[in-house]
């Protein structure tokens, strides 16, 4: 092998070790057998000088493999910029591109849901993530110190702000803002949906962040009955079948009666007959609700549910730990991409 080929595969090793993450696996490229095979084809006199040249480039690869990996230990190459929308490693800068990505499970989810309400004829508004003692608490007709409010399990900041703990943080909000509506004859009808924090020990069937949707709906003449059927309607159409609902009293400051929904969980959903699964609370909106958003409770009456999201997508898609949606693992995901 003439002496300039020996140069040129020297080049090419070594460019080749400057780009390796695993600089070692140079050491074994096929190129050393071709030199060295090719030594039974030369002449005597040729022989000497072409197993030099190939000894030194042999070090030549040696010497740049131990400095590339010195380089790769001490962390002199560029960190990956994880929060960067484009490739920063690379020398020519792109956009990563976006069908590597896909949707939240939940997020599709909720819009599925949001979509149902909205169709039935009912707005939607987003929770809050921060809020205050009076949305979460007084206004929910929770009295001052009253043992119910331990129940929501509920954090706070110094400053005194609370993440919510439901989405009936938003209900007073609803009612003053739908006041107008029902003055002119109308109804409020409102569902508020997103994310609500609860200071829980986490297993597969708690989280300290998960998400809900509540509905709020008021006229002069609503009823629990309405309400039931509202319900009825939203679980059929999620599950795209026919249901058995049922109730039992629970107890909530905020509504009066209070009930617990619960739906019979279907045979396609691996569910056996007389299998209850308990899926919101409910209830008509207690008169102290009303007249803390200025609605007079004699002349209007309505009902609200809320619940979680999760436990809805779990049962539809039999999934069985609360943790995967939080937990950002791409295989959870990508079952649902
Ligand atoms: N906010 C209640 C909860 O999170 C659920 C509920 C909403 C009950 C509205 C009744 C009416 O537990």
């Amino acid at each position: 092998m003439p002496s300039h080929d020996i140069d040129a595969v020297r080049q090419q090793l070594l460019k080749r070790v400057e780009a390796s993450e695993t600089p070692r696996d140079v050491l074994r490229a096929p190129e050393f057998k071709d030199l060295y095979s090719a030594i039974g084809t030369l002449s005597p006199e040729e022989k000497g000088p072409y197993g030099k040249a190939v000894n030194e480039l042999k070090q030549a690869v040696e010497a740049a493999v131990e400095a590339r990996t010195m380089q790769l230990e001490s962390g002199d190459v560029i960190a990956l910029d994880v929060t960067a929308p484009w490739d920063v490693n690379s020398s020519r800068p792109a956009f990563l591109p976006t069908n590597e990505g896909s949707q939240h499970p939940l997020t599709k989810e909720m819009d599925t849901v949001v979509n149902i309400f909205t169709r039935m004829g009912f707005d939607a508004v987003e929770s809050r993530q921060i809020d205050d003692d009076f949305h979460m608490f007084g206004s929910l007709n929770f009295p001052e110190n009253h043992p119910a409010r331990d129940g929501y399990d509920t954090f706070r900041t110094e400053e005194g702000f609370i993440p919510p703990a439901h989405t009936s943080t938003m209900q007073n909000r609803i009612l003053q803002e739908g006041k107008a509506k029902l003055e002119a004859g109308g109804q409020i009808a409102a569902i508020s949906y997103g994310r609500v924090f609860r200071n829980e020990d986490v297993d597969a069937t708690h989280e300290h962040t998960f998400h809900q949707v509540e509905g709020v709906f008021v006229s002069k003449d609503a009823t629990l009955g309405d309400m039931l059927g509202t319900l009825r309607s939203f679980f059929e159409v999620y599950y795209g079948q026919s249901l058995r609902i049922k109730t039992q009293p629970a107890y909530f400051p905020f509504v009066e009666p209070g009930l617990e929904f619960q739906i019979e969980k279907p045979a396609a959903l691996n569910g056996k007959p007389g299998e209850w699964l308990e899926m919101l609370g409910c209830g008509m909106i207690h008169p102290n609700v009303l007249t803390a958003a200025g609605i007079d409770p004699t002349v209007y009456r309505g009902f609200a549910w809320g619940g979680g999201i999760e436990r809805l997508v779990m049962l539809k898609y039999g999934i069985e730990d609360l943790r995967h949606f939080e937990s950002a693992k791409l295989n959870f995901m990508r079952k649902f991409a």
